[in-house]
Formats: structure tokens, sequence, C-alpha cells
């Protein structure tokens, strides 16, 4: 395409109409006038050619939608790609009024109360979203439903593709924290996630587990536990059952990024690791700080999950059940041999398996190489039991030049890899702030060609996660990589000592990466995103008459017109069923008394697309946000004698204004 603008900009008009001429109005511009505009803003021709590489006209469509982690906003965003607009913000841990999340609608107190809280009293109003997993079928996103996991609280909340709203967060039983995953299976049987930092074993909140530091420092080792957890998804609305889940305890090592083998390594999952020392931290107890602590050997371990067996070993009974899941002891799992350990280099951070699941690759945070690992050679090792001994917990330890495929030196902090369509990686270089491009081996690359930095590209600046068009599925696209940096320092406007983090996008069609776009993320610190072919997400435009999206189905408190509005009054309770519609409520007057529940079932009984509307109480939490055809409920209690207007908050037609009622608040 640069060279195509370069064109246009060297021989003038009729290149110009070409371009235009893509099933368009052709451009009327000549040479002149484009080099005007270019000149005017202070464009060089390959700012132009990089304006033409992301442009979406208006009413355009982008190619690729992104969902990205919003971190400890608690939420995803998504973003359309080349043009890095954002679409939409959906909310997943965090209350968010514009889509009525958290504000009494029975839907999203559902979903961000959570399901299994081990400690029901404490809601949490917060999370810190991490990884993205769109839910697959043979290895390929299908735009069913997003999995994302909670760092801060060992979470993982589910998003409805067909609506865009999260309808499920499910605490996992055991972990405090959570950060290998979320990752789907090939197939979306289970959605993964395991710990981050060890919790105290079988960790119950509620009961509020007792720990001395003598404890702490002292019993690490015995007294803390990892899980790594596989989640059973219902295939027909995607919500996760934790009656058919399980888990596998692990040692007390701080599990960090996991990936789900596919293809040749399906059934398998792998788990990274490091402070495999299970350094505790401690300074005023003459203990060394973590990082170094953690820092002391020369490898950690990635951990190698064999997943069906261990569903069969759940199968078999031999689990027992701890919080409300089936939990595989350590014991059981090395017995049953599902279990095992490869040496990686040290402090790992990124798993990430090649599109035909044969390769591994994990990069250290404090080694410039990325090692790979070949499936085959881990089967082997395993069926011949090469090992180089066992840990402290008797999980055998594959030889590392047995299972290591290659080694390819990328440059300093690599972190997290992702692939194209073609037998090439991309890694993440956070020291360096740069991505490499490498070479994988057979059957991708001949042997002489393979494991071979290709290219790079400087990135602005201290990269983290990084994600290529489907570039973890077995599908990948190639064509984009977006760079989610963690810092952008001078790239954006002053907007105060809180800087936007940066996204860029990164044109990865040829064979020189090429930098072409910023995209300032002033909502959130992102971590790791998904990219999907925008048309495989096929969302509602409209619910069908009645629908809630608690469950999809038509509510039992649907009401067709405003004919069949009512209030229905008990002792204490005021019951409406209120339908909404341009421009007004039906009733718009709701009597109550102090002390009342006053429980509204709202429908908005619309079918225009994108006719929303509101229902919000002014010195209430009440938000609600009704779709077209959209059946919600919401209860609140009134405590104050007064005249509240409750009124829509879209501005859904020219009488939108006056779209208000009234609720009376009578003493008692
Ligand atoms: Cu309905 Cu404004």
């Amino acid at each position: 395409m640069k060279k195509v603008l370069l064109l246009v900009l060297a021989l003038g008009v009729g290149a110009a109409v070409a371009i235009g001429a893509c099933g368009r109005r052709p451009i009327r511009a000549g040479q002149g006038d484009l080099l005007q505009l270019a000149q005017a803003r202070g464009l060089t021709p390959e700012d132009a050619a990089r304006a033409l590489k992301t442009f979406v006209p208006p009413g355009g469509r982008d190619e690729y939608m992104l969902f990205a982690s919003g971190g400890h906003s608690g939420q995803v965003h998504v973003i359309g790609v080349p043009s890095m607009r954002l679409l939409k913000t959906i909310a997943v841990f965090t209350p968010e009024p514009w889509q009525g999340y958290g504000y009494g609608a029975d839907w999203s107190e559902g979903a961000l109360n959570g399901e299994s809280n081990p400690d029901p009293g404490e809601h949490l109003r917060w999370g810190d979203s991490h990884h993205p997993a769109l839910s697959e079928t043979d290895g390929k996103y299908d735009g069913r439903w997003l999995y994302i996991n909670d760092r801060a609280h060992g979470r993982i909340g589910m998003v409805d593709l067909s609506d865009f709203r999260a309808k499920q967060v499910l605490h996992v039983p055991n972990l405090q924290t959570s950060h290998g995953g979320v990752f789907a299976t090939p197939d979306t049987r289970y959605v993964h996630i395991s710990s981050k930092v060890p919790a105290l074993k079988a960790w119950n909140a509620a009961k509020g587990q007792r720990v001395t530091v003598d404890d702490h420092l002292n019993r690490y080792a015995d007294i803390y536990r990892g899980y790594s957890t596989f989640i059973r998804v219902d295939q027909a609305t995607g919500r996760m059952n934790l009656k058919e889940s399980f888990q596998i305890e692990l040692p007390p090592y701080t599990q960090d990024l996991a990936d789900a083998g596919k293809g040749a390594s399906y059934g398998y999952a792998f788990i990274n690791s490091y402070n495999v020392e299970m350094a505790t931290g401690g300074l005023a107890h003459g203990k060394p700080p973590l990082e170094v602590g953690a820092s002391a050997l020369d490898f950690d371990y990635l951990h190698i999950v064999n997943w069906k067996k261990a569903e069969e070993v759940v199968a078999a009974g031999k689990f027992t059940e701890i919080n409300g899941i089936r939990v595989i002891s350590l014991e059981t799992a090395v017995a049953e041999g599902l279990l095992f350990l490869a040496p990686e280099p040290r402090s790992p951070h990124g798993v990430d398996i090649a599109p035909k699941g044969d390769y591994i690759t994990v990069s250290g945070k404090l080694d410039p190489h990325a090692t790979v690992y070949g499936f085959d050679r881990i089967q082997k090792a395993i069926a011949e039991q090469t090992f180089e001994g066992k840990d402290r917990y008797g999980i055998p330890i594959l030889k590392f030049d047995a299972v290591v495929a290659g080694k390819v030196e990328l440059g300093a902090g690599p972190l997290h890899t992702q692939y194209d369509g073609q037998g090439n990686a991309y890694t993440s270089l956070y020291l360096e702030s740069a991505v490499a491009k490498w070479t994988l081996g057979e059957p991708y690359h001949p042997a002489d060609q393979a494991f071979k930095v290709v290219d790079k590209v400087s990135i602005h600046y201290n990269i983290g996660h990084l994600a290529t068009a489907q570039g973890d599925t077995m599908d990948p696209h190639g064509k984009y990589l977006i760079a989610m940096n963690k810092w952008s320092i001078d790239r954006h406007s002053n907007v105060g000592p809180l800087h936007p983090q940066n996204f860029q996008l990164i044109d990865i069609s040829g064979p020189k990466m090429e930098l072409v776009a910023d995209m300032p993320v002033g909502f959130g610190e992102p971590h790791y995103a998904q990219m999907i072919k925008a048309e495989t997400v096929k969302a509602h435009e409209v619910y069908d008459p009645g629908v809630s999206p608690a469950s999809m189905t038509k509510s039992g408190d649907a009401i067709a017109s405003e004919k069949e509005a009512r209030i229905v009054r008990r002792p204490g309770v005021v019951e409406v069923w209120m339908s909404v519609v341009r421009s007004h409520f039906t009733p718009d007057i709701v009597n109550a008394k102090v002390g009342d529940k006053v429980i509204v079932h709202l429908t908005n009984v619309e079918q225009t697309p994108d006719a929303t509307h509101g229902f919000a109480v002014p010195m209430k939490n009440v938000m609600v946000s009704l779709d077209p055809g959209e059946t919600t409920t919401v209860e609140f209690t009134v405590d104050k004698p007064g005249s509240y207007s409750f009124y829509c908050t879209e501005f859904c037609s020219a009488l939108h204004l006056e779209m208000q009622g009234w609720l009376i608040v009578e003493p008692k």
C-alpha cells in the first residue's frame, strides 16, 4: 500500500482515481491536492501511506476486532483493527453505568456479585482483567463467548458475544490470585486458569485461615499450593459449571502464563512458573528481597499437564472435593503420570503454543533467548523416562536437552510470542522495546532456516503482550500485530502524570514489519488481547421481545405493550410491570411508602435497532440500560419521603427530555 500511495503522489490523478475506485466514489483529488493535503498536515509520504493503511471511511467497518483486557479497570475493550478505534467497553469485574452494569439490573448483579464467592459478605467491586480467551471450535475462534481472568482475585468472567454483556463471574475455588490463562481448549470443553502466587493450601477466605509470619517464612513449601483448574463450559450457554470442573494441585512455585495444547498436543496444557526457589520475601527477617530470592537458580519449571488423563482420573473417582471443586492431589497427579516438569531458563514469562501444536515457545525475562520445546520430544522423553531427577514433591523433571528443539537469541527481555500463517513467530522484548520476528523449525521452515531472527521493529515503550490476527489459534492470519506497551512517555499530549498506555499497530503483511499507528489507551492498563476476524462475531441487533439478558430466554415478567403495564401492591412491596418506549414510561407515576421495596420489571417494547432507553432514579444507585426488546428487573428500597423524577438516560427521540416519570414516596 505504501508503494501505491507513493505512486499516487508521484503519478497523480489516474492512480488516485484507481485507488478510490475500489467500490467507492472515485477520489477527485489530483496529485497537487493530495500533496498539498499531506504537506498542509505536515505528513511525509510514509505517514500518508500509514494513514491509507489504517483509514476506515465514515460508515465503514474494520476487518478485525481486538478484544483487549483493561487491567485494573476490570473491563474488556473492543477495538477495531486497523482503524484502532474503540468500539465498546464491556464491564466485567467493575460496575459501569452506561451499560447499566452494577446499578440494580438483575442480570448484572448476578454477574458482578459472582458465583461461589468464598467470602459472600465481601462484594468485590474491582478486578484486574488480564487474559481474554475467545471460545474456539476446532482450534479456531468461533465468536460465541469471551472469558477473562481476574488477576487479583482468582475469578473468571464470561462475556456473551451475542449481546456483548458479561453474564457470569466465577470465583475459582482454592485460588486467591490467577494468571495462567484464561485459555480455552481448542473445543472450549474447558477454560483453564491456574493460580498466580500460591495460596494457603485449600485456601478458604471465609474461614480466614490462620497463618503466622513464622509459618510463612519457615513452612512455605508445606502450607502453600498452586492449582491448575479446568472449568467446564456449557456448550449451549457458555456458562461455567463448577460441578463438572476439576483442579490439579501444584507445588507452591509461582505459576505464571499458560496455554492449551492443540493439534499434535491436544489434551495437554503448559504452565510456566518462576520462583521455584520458593522465596518468601521478608527483608526484616533476614531473607533476600523476593525478586532476588526468586532469581537465584538458573532454571525454573515448565509444567506439562495431561488434562485428558486428569479427566479420566477424576472420572475414576481419584479426587477429593475441596471448597466445591474436585481436586487431584499432587501425589495422585504424580502417581497417574499426568504432571511433568521441564527446566526452563530463569524467570520465564510467556508460554505460547505454535499453530499446529508442535512447538512450545518459552521466553525468560532474564534470558535473551526464546527456548522452543518440541512436543514430539516431550512425548518421547516421557515415554522413555528421560528424567534428570524429581523435584521435592516427586514430580519427574524431563531432561532439558532431550525436550528442547531449538533456541533463538532475540534480545533483551523476551516475554510473549504470537504466530502468523507462514511459520513465523513474533516475540515482544520488554527491555529492548522491540518486537522480534523469527522462524519456527520444520515443518514450517527447513532446518537450515529455522530458529533465526529475520526482522525487528522498535516500539514505544516497554512492550508487554502482543497480539497478531488470530495469532494464538490454529488459523493465524498474520497481517496485523498490536504491541501492547506499558509506557508511552513522549508519544501523546500531556494529560497529567498518569500517562495513557500505548497500543501500536504494526503491519506484518510484508517481509519487513512496519509501525503504522499509535493508539493511546487511556481507559485501563491492558495486558493481553486477541484479534478476531470481525465477521466471525455475530451479535444480535435487538433482543427478541421480552428476552432477559440473564437467561437469554423470554422473561416471565416481560410485557408486550403498555396495555399490560401494571402496579401490584402487597404489604411492604410495590411491584411494577413497566413498558418503556419512545418517549414514555407506563406507568409514569409510581407511588410507594417509606420502607417499601420497589420491584420494577422493565420491558423495552421496541424492536428498532439502537432504540435503547435508560431507567435512572436520582439519589439511588439505580441505572438500568434497556436495549430494544430487553426485559430487566431492578429492586430497591425507598427509605426517604419525597418526589423523585426517574428518567431515560439515552437521547432516544426528539422528546427524550420529556421521557420521565415520578416516584412519589409518601410518609408511612
Ligand atoms: Cu428514551 Cu430518552
